[in-house]
């Protein structure tokens, strides 16, 4: 039996609708340029992953130079700085003091992502969400091809100029690179986070990232009426052995401070989270180029990944438009360089924020007192805080040319 394949065309085929992906697309038709977005699961799945929090400067100013900001900016919660809770005792990191007035936005990345794909359907762009068995071929030529099957059944093939692997850790694009050519970087750490969303206000004007000997713990939160909060755990650990008192007992426990009280509620959502640092490169095979997470991962601890993924795309839209616009590939051939030297900064010091803050399993005495001494440091010297604020805030700081979106 023959079955029909629909046969499309168009300029950019986009493998994943996450931030990546859609704001990718988003930032290309600003452009003039068309582009498929293609989705393995369901637009509500999409739309309610809990995953990242906080929105650099940059980023913030990003969706807003693109005409997403209207949300944004009314429901976005500024933060000038963090908290830094150690040794019984928490110290204010003020961003703004240390980084000339910077400060970043909590924002959820479920909120972006539901701010994307609303622009997009709006615009009438083509996003096909629960495909299945998503290819791409010939991308070592000047015309890759995107396949995939659609929700309805039908097997679809879409010849482009460009495809862009926006397609997660877990993805099809990163593996269709010839192996030999790939360079991967890569750590895993001895520990997990335990994440919860709580039908709670939160009970910190500001994040609290706490060092504790039982393990690390952050508040956040995601609006003035939910909170989210994480705890350190065992990279094997059973969602299962976790009833909400027990998490709530070592919330309590890990946050304890005279005077202060965490607010508790009801569990809305739990789940674990693996903590990996992986960077691969290049991030371009032929006319394949890879964004986001399809490309580096790092550990949640310094807010980095979701910022990192609308970072790669910014570069990535100009590249394109410049080499589809204007048959320019000086930009596309420097796309890989100009990212990856963000990724290796946001790299360490993620790498850096969660090594100083969790309990590292079987940490010699003295591997304790040089973590302590690391934060006592950060906390009393303007210069070591400003190290943590200026990352934090975002380094380098994305710069959006204004008249790069009309
Ligand atoms: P993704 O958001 O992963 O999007 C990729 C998309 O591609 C997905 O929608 C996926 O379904 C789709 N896809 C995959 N394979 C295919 C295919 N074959 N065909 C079509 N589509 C496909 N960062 C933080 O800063 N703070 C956090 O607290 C935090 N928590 C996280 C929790 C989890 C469980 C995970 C996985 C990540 C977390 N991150 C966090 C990281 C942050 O969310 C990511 O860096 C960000 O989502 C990257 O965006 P992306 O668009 O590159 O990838
Ligand atoms: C979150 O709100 O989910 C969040 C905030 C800061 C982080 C990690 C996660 O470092």
């Amino acid at each position: 039996m023959t079955s029909t394949v629909h046969a499309m065309r168009t300029q950019v085929g986009i493998i994943g609708a996450g931030p990546a992906g859609l704001l990718l697309s988003h930032l290309l038709a600003l452009r003039g340029i068309d582009s498929i977005v293609v989705e393995v699961r369901s637009r509500a799945h999409c739309e309610a992953r809990q995953r990242a929090g906080v929105l650099e400067a940059g980023s913030a100013d990003l969706l807003r130079a693109a005409g997403l900001g209207a949300r944004l900016d009314r429901e976005g919660l500024e933060h000038g700085g963090i908290y830094l809770q150690f040794a019984g005792q928490r110290h204010h990191v003020d961003f703004r003091d240390l980084t000339g007035g910077q400060a970043v936005t909590v924002y959820a990345q479920t909120e972006v992502v539901k701010d994307l794909i609303a622009a997009r359907l709006a615009a009438g762009a083509a996003i096909e969400f629960g495909v299945s068995d998503t290819e791409v071929a010939d991308a070592g030529t000047d015309r890759p091809v995107l396949r995939y099957t659609g929700a309805g059944g039908g097997r679809h093939e879409v010849r482009c100029d460009v495809l862009a692997g926006c397609d997660g850790f877990h993805g099809i694009c990163r593996p269709a690179i010839p192996a030999g050519l790939l360079t991967v970087h890569e750590t895993s750490y001895p520990y997990a986070w335990l994440g919860i969303l709580a039908d709670v206000p939160p009970s910190t004007d500001e994040l609290i990232y706490c060092h504790h000997p039982d393990g690390f713990a952050l508040h956040s939160m995601r609006t003035p009426w939910i909170s989210r909060l994480y705890l350190q755990v065992a990279p094997d650990e059973d969602i299962a052995a976790w009833p909400d008192d027990r998490i709530w007992a070592q919330l309590r426990k890990r946050f304890a401070l005279p005077g202060w009280e965490l607010k508790e509620g009801p569990v809305l959502e739990k789940g674990i989270i693996p903590m990996r640092s992986f960077v691969s490169g290049p991030m371009r095979y032929g006319r394949l180029f890879l964004a986001g997470d399809a490309a580096h991962i790092v550990p949640p601890t310094g807010a980095k990944g979701l910022n990192l993924a609308l970072a790669d795309v910014a570069v990535l839209a100009e590249a394109l438009a410049s080499l589809l616009t204007c048959g320019h590939t000086g930009l596309a051939d420097a796309y890989s360089d100009t990212c990856r030297s963000r990724v290796w900064r946001a790299t360490h010091f993620s790498w850096w924020m969660t090594t100083m803050l969790h309990a590292t399993p079987g940490a010699s005495p003295m591997e304790a007192q040089l973590q302590l001494s690391q934060l006592r440091y950060v906390t009393s010297s303007r210069a070591a805080a400003t190290t943590l604020a200026e990352n934090y805030v975002g380094y380098p700081q994305l710069k959006t040319a204004a008249k790069t979106y009309p």
